[in-house]
C-alpha cells in the first residue's frame, strides 16, 4: 500500500526560505524504510540521466545538513524525483522522510557521476544492474529516449531483499510502455528482471548468482552477456559493488569512466556497511 501526498495550493507564505530552496510537490511512501518525492527543478539545473546531487535540509546547527541522491527523474521532466530510504537515526533521513508536499529542501544545482551514457564504448545491449535505492539513477536513465536511441535491447535486473521493496522500479517500468512521452522509444526494447532474496517469490536470487549460473539468460532467452555487444552499469552496496565487478570482468567487461569509456561504469547506492 503506497500514500500519495500532492500539492493542490500554494502554501502559506513559508517561514524561512533555504538557500538553495526546491518546493517538494509530491510524497510516495513505499515501505516503512523506502520513499520517494518529487521537487520543482531549478530553470537553469541541466544534468545527463544518472547523475546526482547534494540534497538536504538545514540541520539543528543552523548549517546546511547534505547528503548525495542520485536524481529518479530523467533530464527532460519538468520536476525532479528521488528515491529515498529511511535510516531510522540517519542524521538526514530521520527527519527527511517526514517532509510533506508544499515544504522545502535544499538542492546544490552541480549534477555529477559516472552513471552516464557516454561514459560507455557503443554496445547493443544495456545492463542496468541495482540492489536497493540503486535502483535510482536507472529509474532516470530508464525513462531517457537516449537510452533506446544507443541499444537495441535494455535488461534492467533488480535485486531487494522482499517484494515490497521493488515495488517502486516494478510499477515504474510497468508505466513505460504506455507512456505517451517514452512509450514509443521503449517499445520491447526493455526487459525487467526484479528478483528478491530472502522474501519467497516467482523470481529469486542474487544478481551476481544470476549471472553466473546463466539463469538470467534462460529466463530471459537471450545471448550470455560478451564483451563485443554488452554494456553495464553497477549501482548497490559496497560489497554488490565488488562482487558483480569480479563477475562483469568474468564476462570480459572493462571498467569505464567519463574520461576513459569502456564496457561497465559502477557508483556506489550508499556510503557505509548498513544500517
Ligand atoms: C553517489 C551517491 C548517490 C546516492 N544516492 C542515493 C539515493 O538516490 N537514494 C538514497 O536513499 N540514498 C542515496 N545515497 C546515500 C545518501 O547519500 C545518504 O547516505 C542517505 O540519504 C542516508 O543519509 P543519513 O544522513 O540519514 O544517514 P548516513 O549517515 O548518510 O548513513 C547512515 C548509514 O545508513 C546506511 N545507508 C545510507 N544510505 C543508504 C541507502 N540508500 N540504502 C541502504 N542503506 C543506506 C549506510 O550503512 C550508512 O552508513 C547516495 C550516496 C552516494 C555516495
Ligand atoms: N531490507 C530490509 O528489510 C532491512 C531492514 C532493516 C535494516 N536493514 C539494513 O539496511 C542495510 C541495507 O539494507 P538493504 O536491504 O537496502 O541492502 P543490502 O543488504 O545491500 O541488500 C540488498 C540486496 O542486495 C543483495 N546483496 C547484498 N550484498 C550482495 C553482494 N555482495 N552480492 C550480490 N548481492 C548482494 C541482498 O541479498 P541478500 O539478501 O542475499 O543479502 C539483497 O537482495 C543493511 O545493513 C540491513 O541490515 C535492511
Amino acid at each position: 500500500m503506497t500514500e500519495q501526498i500532492t500539492v493542490t495550493d500554494t502554501p502559506a507564505t513559508p517561514v524561512k526560505t533555504l538557500p538553495d530552496a526546491q518546493t517538494v510537490t509530491e510524497v510516495t511512501h513505499w515501505t516503512d524504510r523506502l520513499f520517494s518525492f518529487r521537487v520543482t527543478r531549478p530553470k537553469s539545473l541541466r544534468f545527463r540521466s544518472g547523475e546526482f546531487v547534494m540534497i538536504g535540509l538545514m540541520g539543528d546547527n543552523g548549517k546546511p545538513l547534505l547528503r548525495a541522491y542520485s536524481i529518479a527523474s530523467p533530464s527532460w521532466d519538468e520536476e525532479l524525483e528521488f528515491y529515498s530510504i529511511k535510516v531510522p537515526d540517519g542524521p538526514l533521513t530521520s527527519k527527511l522522510q517526514h517532509i510533506q508536499a508544499g515544504e522545502q529542501i535544499i538542492l546544490r544545482p552541480k549534477p555529477v557521476g559516472t552513471l552516464v551514457l557516454d561514459a560507455l564504448l557503443p554496445g547493443k545491449r544495456l545492463w542496468f544492474l541495482a540492489t536497493g535505492t540503486g535502483i535510482a539513477p536507472f529509474a532516470s536513465l530508464m525513462r531517457d529516449p537516449e537510452t533506446y536511441e544507443k541499444y537495441e535491447q535494455v535488461v534492467m535486473m533488480h535485486t531487494c531483499r522482499t517484494a515490497a521493496e521493488l515495488e517502486y522500479g516494478r510499477q515504474l517500468v510497468e508505466s513505460l510502455r504506455d507512456d505517451p512521452l517514452i512509450g514509443e522509444f521503449v517499445g520491447d526494447k526493455l526487459r525487467y528482471y526484479p528478483t528478491t532474496t530472502r522474501e519467497e517469490s516467482a523470481q529469486m536470487g542474487r544478481i551476481t548468482d544470476n549471472l553466473t549460473s546463466g539463469k538470467v539468460f534462460q529466463d530471459l532467452g537471450i545471448a550470455p552477456m560478451e564483451q563485443e555487444h554488452d554494456r553495464a552499469m553497477v549501482c548497490g552496496s559496497l560489497a554488490f559493488n565488488h562482487d558483480v565487478k569480479a563477475v562483469l570482468e568474468g564476462f570480459g567487461l572493462r571498467e569505464g569512466a567519463n574520461s576513459d569509456p569502456k564496457e561497465y561504469v559502477v557508483e556506489k547506492a550508499f556510503v557505509g556497511d548498513g544500517i
